[in-house]
């Protein structure tokens, strides 16, 4: 709920908290949707502020709720995994299940205002790199207009995109620091292992072969293992090449620094062309924003956080609800910044 003044209320928002007069009579019930009518109800009875609910804590609400989704499919991977190396038509379905359930969730009611950027440090590396890749993909492929089994194929195949890592011994895939040529070269055959996993199922279509078999080729025909150039690389491969590495350098690793949100994002757009198909890369822009809507977030004078609403078109100056101040480490009446009015005011970090 956030508290707005009469003169900024607007139609088709809802009355957070009940508004009485002064003889204690009602005016207008919680949960009223403002009209032209209301407000002018409101204004003639000289009421000068009312609590209205807050779209960004139904965006929060979403999340959660993704969060929880996404830790119980994440439970079940090691399961889903273990049961494809079996070659097992019934355990491929059994395995498949799983996934949808996720991806169902996602089409239904997930919301673009996804936090991207991985906020927790888990165990399981692989596994949450696997279905944040997958969520992702499943998002991306709905701004380009995918839908039912095609969209499913698609964070199927995005989910299950390393799952040829499992072939591949666990000393290069923990390696601290960089792998020697031979470890590289040992490593690039998780593509090919991954595809001889899949193939062997019919529940899985040539399409989600092909994004498991192609995620590592580059657009201008750099990649591995095949070295195709442009739309030679499978559209699954393409946008599963992007989600791939936004998300893996948004991880922490033991090794290495992750990425900010701002550096991840830059880092898509500049392999525009060259490591990324650009017209992805184009969709990628529109759908998803540096800083989701409900990021919690420190600003350069100590101030904290979170983000409201986006500003279209420069995806890292949100506008934020600051709400404590790290300076005198006490909460504050909250107000609204918009870094785009602010420009000496930017986001430190994600909290
Ligand atoms: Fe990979």
């Amino acid at each position: 709920m956030k508290m707005v003044f009469l003169r900024e209320l607007e139609p088709d928002q809802i009355i957070g908290k009940s508004v009485y007069n002064n003889d204690g009579k009602l005016l207008i019930k919680s949960g009223t949707k403002t009209t032209r009518e209301v407000i002018n109800f409101l204004r003639k009875s000289m009421v000068f502020f009312v609590y209205v609910e807050d779209d960004a804590l139904d965006d929060i609400k979403i999340n959660e709720e993704l969060d929880k989704v996404k830790i119980n499919t994440l439970n079940k991977m090691p399961e889903v995994f273990d049961e494809l190396l079996t070659g097992d038509e019934k355990s491929a379905e059994k395995s498949i299940d799983i996934i949808y359930n996720l991806v169902d969730y996602i089409v239904a009611d997930g919301s673009t205002n996804i936090n991207l950027y991985e906020l927790k440090s888990y165990d399981e590396y692989t596994y949450i790199h696997c279905i944040d890749t997958g969520i992702m993909a499943c998002f991306l492929g709905k701004s380009l207009g995918y839908g039912g089994e095609r969209l499913k194929a698609l964070s199927v195949s995005g989910i299950l995109h390393d799952i040829g890592k499992i072939k591949i011994p666990s000393e290069i895939i923990n390696k601290k620091g960089k792998l020697t040529e031979e470890e590289f070269n040992a490593l690039k055959l998780h593509t090919q292992y991954g595809k001889e996993i899949i193939e062997k199922y019919k529940t899985f279509s040539d399409n989600v072969l092909k994004g498991i078999y192609e995620h590592h080729e580059k657009y201008d025909g750099t990649g591995y293992p095949l070295g195709l150039k442009g739309k030679e690389i499978s559209e699954f491969a393409r946008i599963i090449s992007i989600c791939d590495v936004f998300t893996a350098v948004s991880a922490n690793r033991s090794y290495r620094k992750r990425f900010t949100p701002n550096e991840a994002y830059e880092l898509i757009l500049s392999g525009s062309g060259s490591s990324f198909d650009p017209d992805i890369v184009q969709k990628f822009r529109m759908t998803f924003f540096v800083y989701p809507i409900g990021s919690c977030v420190k600003l350069s004078n100590g101030a904290e956080g979170y983000v409201v609403k986006q500003n279209e078109s420069f995806p890292d100056k949100p506008i934020i609800r600051v709400t404590y101040d790290t300076v005198t480490s006490q909460p504050i009446s909250p107000y609204e910044v918009n870094l785009m009015e602010n420009l000496n005011l930017v986001i430190k970090e994600v909290i």
